[in-house]
């Protein structure tokens, strides 16, 4: 059966990056069925929705689902519920997809981009696994109320609840494994097990997964110290996986690691593989329509998806090392580009991935 791959261009930049994306993997010769549909403000000026059901369908009929971006400053008037940004959300959650890919990889072409020292940060390639649906942003009860004792007793306070369920730590272990197996075979575990009795389940519950993984290495850090050891050798590292909220944060200080929005990719998956492809930049309005965004976080994303969800990992292969081809190459779209390199638009960008290839 041939696999089937559910794009969804949406809104900014995203149908620019996404044809070349789509070009992309046309290019590799493979019998993918390939349907498109529109998402975020493109869906709600087309029929009334962000994420309207033959959307969803073609999503949820899919192998695979390669998402370009959402969201224009036009929409801010829209009630919350028909923003674009709600098409994520929803599919993130009709779908079933728990757990959040991130890569921070920085090409050495582009170490001068970091914030830290090159020898410290060029040639990183981690990837950080958040968990997305649980967690203190999702746990009951919370609220505000009138703290009913303590030294604050009378006084209003705020207050959350971290929970994580046996099996929801266990279905992302394993994607923390199976992921590990599939690049350098080293799983770090990122909890708070010192003080908190969510992260000691946590920990536990990881430690016993392992036992199925005897070919992927497993540590455990406590967070604050995994936060120091991001900016202090973060080369240490192959896969993070951690918790909603310590993944909320430290994904966002890796990505920034490496200096370049428009380089970075990112995958949602579900229990059985499936998942939604997208960078992790959004829909860029200030460049859209110009041709010159940077197409290859899009392009890498479907790279992530050729390996993740289409269990083709020699094509997965290919397209990163086109993309650091052209990167040795010097071609550089305007937001990576530095003096001595090539200035390239969205296509050429596109057209050289492809060349390649
Ligand atoms: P943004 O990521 O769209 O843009 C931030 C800056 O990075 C802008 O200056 C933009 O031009 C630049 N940039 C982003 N991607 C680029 C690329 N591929 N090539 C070259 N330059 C690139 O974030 P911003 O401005 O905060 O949000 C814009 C819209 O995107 C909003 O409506 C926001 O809600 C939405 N958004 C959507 C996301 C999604 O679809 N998953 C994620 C984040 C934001
Ligand atoms: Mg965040």
């Amino acid at each position: 059966m041939t696999q089937l791959i559910a794009v969804l261009p949406g809104d900014g930049i995203g149908p620019e990056i996404i044809e070349q994306a789509v070009r992309v993997l046309t290019a590799l010769g493979e019998s993918f069925t390939i349907e498109q549909q529109p998402v975020g403000g493109a869906a709600y000026d087309a029929a009334g929705h962000p994420l309207p059901p033959a959307t969803l369908d073609l999503a949820r009929k899919a192998d695979a689902v390669l998402f370009g971006s959402v969201g224009d400053w036009k929409y801010d008037k829209l009630e919350r519920a028909l923003r674009p940004e709600q098409a994520i959300l929803g599919l993130r959650k009709q779908l079933g997809l728990f757990a959040n890919l991130r890569p921070a990889i920085l090409y050495p072409e582009l170490a001068n981009a970091s914030s830290l020292k090159p020898e410290v940060v060029s040639g990183l390639d981690i990837l950080i696994i958040r968990e997305l649906t649980g967690d203190i942003y999702f746990g009951q009860p919370r609220g505000i109320r009138t703290a009913p004792d303590g030294v604050f007793a009378g006084a209003r306070e705020g207050f959350d609840t971290m929970r994580y369920a046996e099996p929801e730590i266990r279905r992302i272990a394993k994607i923390g494994f199976e992921t590990a197996r599939k690049r350098r075979g080293k799983l770090c575990s990122v909890d708070k097990s010192n003080v908190l009795e969510t992260s000691q389940l946590w920990k536990d519950v990881v430690t016993d997964v392992a036992k199925e993984y005897p070919d992927v290495e497993l540590s455990h850090m406590y967070v604050d110290n995994a936060a120091m050891q991001l900016v202090r050798a973060p080369k240490q590292f192959d896969v993070i996986v951690t918790g909603n909220m310590f993944g909320d944060i430290l994904s966002d200080q890796a990505s920034m690691l490496t200096g370049s929005i428009g380089m970075l990719p990112s995958a949602s998956l579900d229990e059985s593989g499936k998942g939604l492809y997208e960078p992790s930049h959004g829909s860029a309005p200030d460049i859209a329509g110009k041709g010159i965004a940077n197409p290859l976080a899009t392009i890498l994303s479907a790279a992530m998806m050729l390996r993740y969800s289409l269990d083709k990992p020699a094509q997965a292969d290919r397209v990163e090392a086109a993309v650091k081809s052209v990167l040795a190459q010097g071609l550089r779209t305007a937001d990576i580009y530095e003096e001595g390199t090539t200035k390239v638009g969205t296509t050429a960008m596109g057209d050289a991935v492809i060349k390649a290839m």
